[in-house]
């Protein structure tokens, strides 16, 4: 019988590291869990999450209770009897746009000074530029004890957040970049039970797929916000443009909305990670130049639609629903809105601001916002609503109370929720993205 419990080291506790572990405990492996901070560490072996994500608490609780589950600072302890230990630390951009990769290289140096068992996956999930890992194969050899054997494993991550437990129980692909039998074998028996098809590549390919697929993906939604800006001008509907489009089999309807741009931790600091690759051997990077630049114009266009409906922001009140860089997560890292708020202050004016989750995460960035307790108080006596997130319960309100709360029923709508026809017939001056 072919074995289906593990003892997994994972390193790192953000979203990705946080999630797998809870996800793989849940499925009844042991997971140990690294990280360096002690007074997270204890709010982890509490129970406590320090972000939001649907579900992960009660799953993180759950798995602390069954003994499943232990966040650790010592590596020694997290490494003994383990079967692959999985680097989930972050890679952020640095200065010149390229992945600071020194998080990775400084816990992989660690794990294997404190190697235990003779052989050892060493799987890297932090999103590396390609050429990383096998570098650091030769890097680490140097540090390997006589007799532990390990091997580089490059293992990329798909998971969304705000979905991140269900994208990690039910994966849509499981890339694995190995060169390894033994580790292939270990890798291929573990994720044999997750119904997504796999595919082993070499180190190199496993790299680029992740930062092709968020290129890609940017790319998507940069390319529907370039036709909608041609739709604004033209008098087209981005809808019918785009519905047109997929009606070829080629193009997929998926992950094809305008709007006012992609935020979040992944898309923006891997497009600029690619530019970086891509100069590195000297390819031209104008298409992911391209990509950036469009998506800095979509949150500008939205932002200049106020103008149009209210003339000078000086002194005006602007709500603004929505915060986070999109719905089911607290996370206001890249988010347009943020570059909203940024860009109406300076213009004089005053903001009411409303998220579901994100508002404490943006009081850390702005002070000078008033902060409501929902939907309706932050559009009473506003000049004009901004639509910046499309969290669920935007679509359900009431559009006649919002109305008559309103100062001015101007509506900047930068996700494209409601119809614009229906909009106008109950008296409002709405403006979305290319219709
Ligand atoms: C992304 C990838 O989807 C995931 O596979 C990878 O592991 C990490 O990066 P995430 O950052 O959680 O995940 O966000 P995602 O759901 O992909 O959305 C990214 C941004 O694109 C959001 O700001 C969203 O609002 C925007 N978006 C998405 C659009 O503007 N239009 C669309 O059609 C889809």
């Amino acid at each position: 019988m072919k074995r289906n419990k593990f003892t997994i080291t994972i390193v790192g506790h953000g979203y990705v590291g946080l999630v797998t572990a809870a996800v793989w405990a849940d499925l009844g492996h042991k997971v140990y869990v690294i990280g360096r901070n002690r007074e997270k560490i204890n709010k982890l072996n509490h129970g406590e999450v320090y972000f939001y994500e649907p579900g992960l608490k009660k799953l993180l609780q759950r798995n602390l209770k069954s003994q499943r589950l232990k966040f650790t600072l010592n590596y020694q302890e997290a490494l003994t009897n383990t079967d692959m230990v999985i680097v989930c630390v972050n890679t952020p951009g640095n200065h010149d746009g390229g992945a600071d990769i020194s998080a990775v290289i400084n816990v992989s140096k660690k794990i294997i000074k404190n190697l235990q068992a003779n052989f050892t996956v060493l799987a890297i999930k932090s999103t590396v530029p390609v050429g990383t890992n096998r570098k650091l194969l030769k890097l680490l050899k140097k540090y390997q004890k006589p007799g532990k054997r390990f091997a580089i494993v490059s293992l990329p991550e798909f998971l969304r957040e705000g979905t991140a437990i269900k994208d990690t129980l039910h994966p849509h692909r499981i890339i694995i970049g190995v060169e390894d039998k033994r580790a292939e074998k270990l890798l291929l028996t573990f994720h044999r039970r997750f119904k997504a098809p796999i595919l082993i590549t070499n180190l190199e390919s496993a790299e680029i797929i992740k930062y092709a697929s968020n290129a890609f993906l940017s790319m998507k939604i940069s390319f529907a916000n370039l036709l909608s800006f041609l739709c604004e001008k033209t008098g087209a509907n981005i809808e019918e443009v785009i519905k047109g489009m997929t009606m070829d089999k080629r193009i997929n309807p998926h992950f094809f909305k305008a709007g006012i741009g992609f935020g979040g931790s992944c898309f923006p600091k891997d497009i600029k990670a690619l530019t970086r690759i891509l100069n590195k051997y000297q390819i031209d990077a104008s298409l992911l130049n391209g990509v950036g630049k469009i998506n800095q114009l979509a949150w500008q266009n939205a932002a200049h639609k106020t103008l149009k409906l209210v003339g000078s922001l000086k002194n005006k009140t602007v709500a603004l629903w929505g915060l986070a860089f999109k719905p089911g997560t607290d996370d206001i890292r890249e988010a347009p809105a943020l570059k909203i708020i940024d860009w109406l202050l300076k213009k004089g004016a005053k903001i009411k601001a409303y998220d579901p989750q994100a508002m404490k995460n943006t009081l850390q960035k702005f002070d000078n916002v008033l902060y409501c307790k929902n939907a309706l108080a932050a559009v009473e006596n506003a000049d004009v609503l901004i639509i910046a997130t499309e969290w669920p319960e935007f679509k359900k309100v009431d559009w006649q109370l919002v109305k008559h709360r309103l100062k001015k029923p101007n509506i900047v709508d930068g996700r494209n929720l409601y119809y614009p026809d229906k909009m106008k017939q109950m008296g409002y001056n709405y403006l979305s993205s290319g219709r």
